[in-house]
């Protein structure tokens, strides 16, 4: 069965953790939105891994294929880099990267326009949105055209790695005859269409990015969205339940709220419930899971967002929200048997609609557990 794991939220939900962790089991782990603006952080055995193009691929296992599909970035000079670095992790692993020819070149001048242009919205400086910008004006770049470009050396030295630049079609039947894993980047309140709009990315985060991006012949069964149990956001724009001051701090410290893409301090806020049923119902998440129960263990209190004055329908909404909260009681320790922990999980699958599937309670593949009830 194919699948999807896509950003609830405001991105750094957990997405890259989880998807390692599940890619044993699939083919191909599919990356088929946005570019190096993601950060996704990985921990293996103590050590800490942060893939910024690369799928989150457990490259231990041999049998699992990343695909960059056309829908993406790519900043070819860093995903050189992420290629030259996985060959020292993980020798001959870059036999195993499919980049899509249709997926548009990040150009140096892209990331300069970016820095000069989108500080208001609190932009990763990595070209994204002139990139995209430049694709739909018609003027971009695409990877299969860089052949008589200054760019065509990196393409020669992930070439020389093992890495293929292909065409969906020619990978089309062996795709379809294997199971496949989407691995979305940012989230949905951050998609250029269902986000905050203006404070968004510049790609499709929800499941409309796997369908633009050429994929409707292996479509995903079940689509889950990950969450942590609160929130955290980097950049500008609204933030309904934002933790300010002292208590700000000490969760940011808690949780190591920092970004992996670019070091930021990350915003904190406690878990928003009409956010996260909105973004359920527009980018069709069939499943959640929810993350960092540990950074939250201990607290007496839990405080969830589980209403706004008015019932937000449209990204406007979340401008103007005055957010109502309810304290739950906390979790000593999160394990599974908890009842604090399991009424938590009841509350936010009543608010949504839709079941959580694993938790996770800690940074290593063992932390993740399958959550029934
Ligand atoms: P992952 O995949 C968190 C945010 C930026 C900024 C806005 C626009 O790790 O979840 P952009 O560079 O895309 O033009 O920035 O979006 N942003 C992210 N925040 N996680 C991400 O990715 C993000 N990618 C972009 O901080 O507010
Ligand atoms: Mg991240």
């Amino acid at each position: 069965m194919n699948i999807a794991i896509l950003g609830a939220m405001w991105g750094d939900e957990g997405k890259g953790h989880i998807t390692h962790h599940l890619s044993k089991d699939y083919d191909w782990v599919i990356r088929f939105n946005g570019g190096a603006n993601a950060g996704h952080t990985i921990y293996r055995d103590g050590k800490k891994y942060v893939h910024n193009l690369l799928p989150s691929v457990d490259w231990r296992n041999q049998n699992t294929k990343a695909y960059l599909g056309a829908g993406m970035v790519i900043d070819l000079e860093k995903l050189r880099d992420e290629v030259y670095t996985l060959e020292k992790d993980f020798p001959g692993a870059s036999k195993r990267i499919y980049v899509d020819k249709s997926a548009f070149v990040v150009l140096p001048e892209h990331k300069e326009e970016d820095k000069k242009e989108n500080a208001h919205i609190g932009s990763t400086n990595r070209g994204i949105g002139p990139a995209y910008r430049a694709k739909i004006s018609r003027r971009g770049i695409r990877v299969g055209d860089c052949v008589n470009s200054d760019l065509f050396g990196y393409l020669i030295q992930m070439g020389n790695c093992g890495v293929r630049f292909v065409d969906l079609l020619n990978v089309r039947d062996e795709m379809t005859r294997g199971k496949l894993l989407y691995e979305g980047a940012q989230g949905v309140l951050l998609d250029i269409n269902h986000g905050i709009y203006p404070f968004v990315s510049c790609s499709d985060c929800t499941i409309g990015g796997i369908y633009s991006g050429g994929f409707h012949f292996a479509p995903p069964k079940r689509i889950y969205g990950v969450a942590k149990c609160y929130t955290t956001k980097v950049g500008e724009g609204p933030f309904p339940t934002e933790i300010h001051g002292e208590e700000g701090n000490d969760l940011r410290k808690r949780g190591n709220e920092y970004g992996a893409t670019t070091g930021r301090p990350r915003r904190v806020g406690w878990l928003d419930l009409p956010a996260l049923n909105y973004a359920c119902k527009v980018s069709g998440i069939t499943d959640l899971i929810l993350t960092k129960f540990d950074i939250l263990a201990g607290m007496e209190n839990v405080p969830v967002c589980n209403k706004y004055e008015k019932v937000p329908t449209s990204p406007s909404d979340f401008m103007s929200a005055e957010p109502e909260y309810v304290k739950l009681p906390g979790w000593a320790k999160a394990e599974k048997g908890n009842k604090e922990l399991t009424d938590f999980i009841r509350t936010v699958q009543k608010a949504t609609g839709c079941y959580v599937n694993y938790i996770s309670t800690g940074t290593e593949s063992k932390d993740i557990l399958p959550w029934y009830g």
